[in-house]
């Protein structure tokens, strides 16, 4: 009881410093984290076919946190002045890319192939690595 008096207004501090980070989050960054966590959960069992159901729940995660990011602008567009525009099609471009990745995975996952649903799946992370590297800060 006397650990629970001292855990308790921890727990409520460490709960509203999340809170306070999410809040400053961009909606983009809100959709990339949440993408993210589907991602690292389908990392650990692409490879189990007894997880096929959990798998394609994951990859809809993905699906709409990509379609939705697609829809927002990245915080770096605000600094492309004229070029805006064309830097906000490429972006689209490689998210529709990224969209259609994450579709070919979905295929292979329903068909219980494996071995395809890995090798798909290893493209999102070059897709990922390239979009970080063309359009987010730092
Ligand atoms: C496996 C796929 C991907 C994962 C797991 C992923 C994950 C993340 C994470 C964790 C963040 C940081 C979020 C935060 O600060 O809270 C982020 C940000 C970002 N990602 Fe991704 N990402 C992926 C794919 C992509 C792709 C394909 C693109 C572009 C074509 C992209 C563009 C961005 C941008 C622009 C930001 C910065 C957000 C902003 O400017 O507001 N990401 N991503």
């Amino acid at each position: 009881m006397k650990l629970f008096k001292h855990l308790l207004p921890l727990a409520i501090v460490l709960s509203l410093g999340t809170a306070v980070s999410r809040a400053e989050d961009t909606p983009m960054e809100k959709e990339m984290s949440a993408m993210n966590k589907a991602y690292k959960a389908l990392k650990k069992q692409i490879e189990d076919p007894s997880k096929k159901a959990e798998n394609l729940a994951l990859l809809a995660e993905i699906k709409k946190t990509s379609e939705a990011s697609a829809k927002l602008e990245p915080k770096t567009a605000a600094d492309q002045g004229a070029q805006k525009a064309a830097y906000l099609e490429k972006f689209r471009a490689q998210m529709a890319d990224y969209v259609k990745a994450v579709a070919s995975v979905e295929t292979a996952v329903n068909a219980g192939d494996t071995a395809g649903a890995k090798a798909a799946f290893d493209k999102l992370n070059d897709l990922k690595k390239k979009g970080h590297e063309d359009f987010k800060k730092d």
